[in-house]
């Protein structure tokens, strides 16, 4: 789904620096490849949304390959089920990327590992590019691409042509500096995530 409209603005919040949206202009949810009935749980009022309210997700019909997309402080978040296949071929990205280990603090110190996930399958991502606050594609085919020949499934930025792997970790020789932004999130029960809301006990 994408997040046409959404005025750019680079923040920089102390330790991690990432480019945020102004506005709330994200459609309140969407799906990347179905449409899926079960993610109407989460409503906060948009004066909440604004100001940082968590978004709770139910994420039991997720199907392999699909893509939530929820809004959180007037951010597209994506939540992406990835096959074995997309997860089997991230490390073979890691020479290819500019940060592999993430070194550049765009994620909570808990996510760790080149899933930048809890759960290897299920990813979180803020899909805002790092370069000037596009939205990137969803690409998850692992297949030649006109983009780059060697394409493993991952994030395309037409903008200005980032790419970034399905960990949302950029590739080298492109615009965008960091990898996209893991929001604090945790998981509430095996199919509620909680996006906003670092875990308990997280420092
Ligand atoms: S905004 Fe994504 S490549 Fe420029």
């Amino acid at each position: 789904m994408a997040n046409e409209g959404v005025k750019e603005l680079a923040v920089d919040n102390g330790r991690r620096r990432f480019l945020t949206a102004t506005t709330a202009v994200v459609g309140a949810v969407g799906v990347g490849f179905a449409a899926a009935p079960f993610i109407a749980s989460w409503q906060p009022s948009a004066r909440a949304k604004l100001a940082g309210a968590p978004v709770t997700v139910d994420i039991t019909g997720l199907q392999e390959g699909q893509r939530l997309v929820v809004e959180w402080r007037g951010q597209p978040v994506w939540i992406v089920k990835r096959s074995k296949a997309i997860l089997d071929a991230l490390a073979s990205q890691d020479p290819r990327l500019r940060d592999p280990e993430s070194k550049e603090d765009q994620q909570p110190a808990y996510i760790k590992g080149e899933t930048r996930s809890f759960k290897p399958e299920i990813s979180v991502l803020v899909g805002v590019c790092t370069h000037l606050g596009c939205a990137p594609e969803m690409v998850a085919e692992i297949r030649p691409e006109p983009f780059d020949p060697q394409w493993k499934g991952g994030y395309f930025c037409p903008c200005h042509k980032s790419r970034y792997d399905m960990a949302g970790r950029v590739y080298q020789g492109v615009p965008a500096p960091l990898n996209l932004l893991v929001p604090p999130h945790h998981y509430a029960d095996e199919h509620t995530i909680v996006v906003g809301v670092d875990p308990q006990g997280a420092a």
